[in-house]
């Protein structure tokens, strides 16, 4: 099988995407398939072998090297953010009919919008959001319209991000504008969202061999302010504690929620759900889902699939099967 591994991408996770690709062509059993790293920029999509770059034909997505026509039987997109995990690469390879690992477009488009996301989880299942609002670039705004109707200490994100790229946490309205204008770098809607305290849980989740299978939760203990860039991808800078130390209950209830929200949401292959656990009510809020969750060595779901006594390489032939 032709594998091709898509990453890269658009947005400020792109190194993210490159560690993530390297891990799982590490991981993925050379005897069974031929993996081609593709790595999408916004002006080249191309292969890259030694110093020699094979550009992708995008009217079939094919390679050519040495006069040899490669296409490819699968797609395993790796990219986080545009336009891998927002329904785009999806649309294309639909259009192709390529199939690939991750949610289809109308899925990957809505998870990737953080407040659609919520809007829906919360209407549809009654879960508990943050409460927040959106902000578009073009419309402008009033710092202290936002600081009256939001209680601090407040999360500002774009709106489409991930890896808590663009996001900051404030304390008081003064650092409003700095903080919005960095999200705003970012992208063209953000959103501005209270801090819920409470313990952070991510879990991961995917249908391996037609069965919902729900990763160990794993505790994220940050040693930084919040789970932000550094903590997730430097070592030592954060505990993540997997399988979280929380009771057989709790555990079966998050269970339960994360798979409603996968099947709700339509998911396919793997996905990713961060919560806060309240601690005096002992209430779950839902914070995001992440369709096409990191895969570098320092990330969740990779510690996850170990501590649930797999390999990697099975659990990623999975993937690809189902
Ligand atoms: N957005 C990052 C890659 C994640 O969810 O793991
Ligand atoms: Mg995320």
């Amino acid at each position: 099988k032709n594998i091709a591994l898509l990453a890269g991408g658009f947005t400020g996770e792109y190194e993210v995407s490159l560690n993530s690709a390297s891990n799982i062509a590490n991981n993925l059993d050379k005897a069974k398939y031929n993996v081609y790293i593709i790595l999408i920029n916004r002006d080249r999509w191309f292969y890259e072998q030694g110093s020699e770059r094979f550009d992708i034909d995008k009217n079939d997505f094919s390679l050519t090297i040495n006069g040899e026509k490669i296409k490819f039987d699968f797609a395993f997109i790796t990219i986080h953010g545009t336009p891998g995990e927002d329904g785009k690469m999806q649309g294309y390879l639909d259009m192709l009919g390529i199939p690939y690992n991750t949610c289809d477009v109308t899925t990957s488009a809505i998870t990737m919008n953080k407040a659609y996301t919520k809007t829906i989880v919360h209407g549809i299942h009654g879960l508990n959001t943050a409460k927040s609002i959106r902000l578009f670039k073009k419309d402008g705004h009033d710092i202290a319209t936002i600081a009256s109707a939001l209680k601090f200490p407040l999360f500002i994100k774009p709106n489409n991000g991930g890896s808590s790229v663009g996001m900051s946490k404030v304390y008081t309205p003064g650092e409003l504008p700095a903080a919005i204008e960095k999200a705003f770098h970012e992208d063209n809607e953000i959103l501005i969202e209270e801090f819920i305290k409470g313990r952070e849980f991510s879990i991961g989740i995917a249908r391996l061999s037609g069965k919902i299978t729900v990763l160990p939760a794993t505790e994220i203990i940050s040693k930084k302010d919040f789970f932000d860039y550094e903590a997730k991808y430097v070592a030592g800078a954060s505990d993540e504690i997997t399988p979280a130390d929380i009771s057989a209950v709790k555990n079966a209830q998050i269970a339960e929620i994360v798979t409603e929200v996968y099947l709700r949401l339509n998911c396919r292959g793997m996905a990713r759900v961060d919560f806060i656990l309240l601690e005096d009510t002992q209430d779950f809020y839902f914070i995001e889902i992440n369709t096409t969750p990191g895969q570098s060595s320092a990330s969740l779901i990779p510690q996850q699939v170990r501590a649930a006594g797999m390999s990697l390489p099975d659990f990623y032939a999975e993937l690809i099967a189902e």
